[in-house]
């Protein structure tokens, strides 16, 4: 058995890497005080795996070092120099040789989920409470709200969000409901720069955003897509509540429309035009500041469609809509609140409303996101007729 334990027979050799040292060496190296302090055990490659089990059965294995494997040999890391006892129970493995080697570090391995991050940290109801879901607009992070079990530690969720998520700055919590005629959430800050303003990008658009200022959702991207890619070259378009532009800026961005962007928040519409600025755009968008319904008799007839996305009232703008469409008729992309079940309750909502607006053909309805338990953002496309 000693003639495994070199490191402790005086006429043994040792390796510093691949460096041979005798063993009077190596005790003089530890008296030293090795700048580093850190040792390792070479064992051959074919005793490698029966090695590192003894090794850490007795707890010595270091987890934030690398495992070498160099000319024949496996170098394991260790967390301190093994006494005679533990090499002599790590020799029953495989021949051994204790070296002063400091082996490279493991960068500390990037959480791939909030709970991975958070394992360990917070009780495991709250691990189980995590949000599901969250908005990224450009570099901020909006959580929606967090479940009571989970509140608690929503600086330790966010800061995990800001681990995960390299590029995002800044990390927000919604602490009411968006509300308002400029329908601006209150938002709290959790982790990060205390910012609100941010660009935003989609579907090849860069959009700036003031979260406190302006309205402005990343969930309705896919939404707003849709409605471009409906939209035929020439058309004339109302966005009657337009916020900081995003539909009206996609739009023309790849139809040379003329599209009317309203909104009754002067911020949103500063906003706009300087989104205007920073988009290269095939058609043109003419941002107005005002109320969409008294717009509307002065853009009597103008539009081929309108988009109507101010969810909790766009039926009561109905009216005003039809007022901007062709008398010859045109499409409204109408967004509403619905209940249970989702599709059936909208439907039916507009329908009462939009009957005494004037004949219409439904052509398309989804569901476009869940906003609380049991309500959803749904959209109906209609086209409305002759009049
Ligand atoms: C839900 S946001 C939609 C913003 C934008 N369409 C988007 O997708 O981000 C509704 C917008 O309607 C605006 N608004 C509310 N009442 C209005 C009115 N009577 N006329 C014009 N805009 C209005 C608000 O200021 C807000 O920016």
């Amino acid at each position: 058995m000693l003639g495994l334990m070199k490191f402790l027979t005086k006429d043994s050799a040792h390796s510093v890497g691949d460096d041979i040292y005798p063993a009077f060496q190596i005790s003089l190296w530890n008296k030293m005080s090795h700048p580093e302090n850190h040792f390792c055990i070479r064992a051959e490659r074919g005793k490698g795996e029966a090695v590192r089990r003894a090794i850490v059965a007795l707890g010595l294995l270091d987890r934030t070092r690398r495992v070498i494997s160099e000319g024949g040999f496996i170098y394991f890391p260790v967390t301190r120099r093994p006494e005679p006892d533990e090499i002599e129970r790590i020799s029953k493995a495989g021949e051994v040789l204790v070296n002063p080697r400091t082996l490279p570090e493991i960068s500390p391995s990037c959480p791939k989920s909030v709970k991975e991050f958070l394992q360990g940290r917070v009780p495991p109801d709250a691990l189980r409470s995590l949000p599901k879901s969250y908005d990224i607009v450009g570099d901020i992070i909006v959580i929606e709200r967090l479940m009571p079990e989970a509140d608690p530690y929503r600086k330790e969720i966010a800061e995990a969000l800001l681990r995960l998520h390299k590029s995002v700055k800044t990390v927000l919590i919604k602490t009411g409901k968006v509300d308002g005629p400029y329908r601006i959430p209150v938002l709290e800050l959790l982790a990060g720069e205390d910012k609100r303003e941010t660009i935003h990008s989609e579907y090849g658009i860069r959009l700036k955003v003031d979260l406190s200022k302006a309205y402005f959702s990343p969930r309705l991207g896919f939404e707003r897509n849709r409605v471009a890619s409906l939209v035929k070259e020439g058309e004339k378009v109302v966005d009657m509540f337009a916020g900081v532009g995003p539909f009206s800026i996609m739009i023309a961005k790849r139809h040379r429309s003329k599209v009317f962007a309203i909104d009754v928040n002067p911020d949103a519409v500063n906003m706009m035009r300087y989104n205007l600025s920073i988009n290269r755009l095939k058609g043109e968008v003419t941002p107005i500041c005002g109320d969409a319904s008294a717009i509307s008799p002065k853009l009597h007839g103008a539009a081929d469609r309108v988009i109507m996305n101010l969810p909790a009232q766009s039926i009561e703008f109905l009216g005003a809509a039809r007022q901007f469409l062709k008398e010859s008729g045109g499409v409204a992309h109408v967004y509403l609140f619905s209940g249970p079940p989702p599709i059936d309750s909208a439907v039916r909502k507009f329908a009462e409303s939009a009957s005494r607006v004037g004949d219409y053909e439904l052509v398309n309805c989804r569901v476009v996101k869940p906003t609380a338990p049991k309500e959803w953002i749904v959209s109906i496309d209609a086209k409305f007729k002759q009049l």
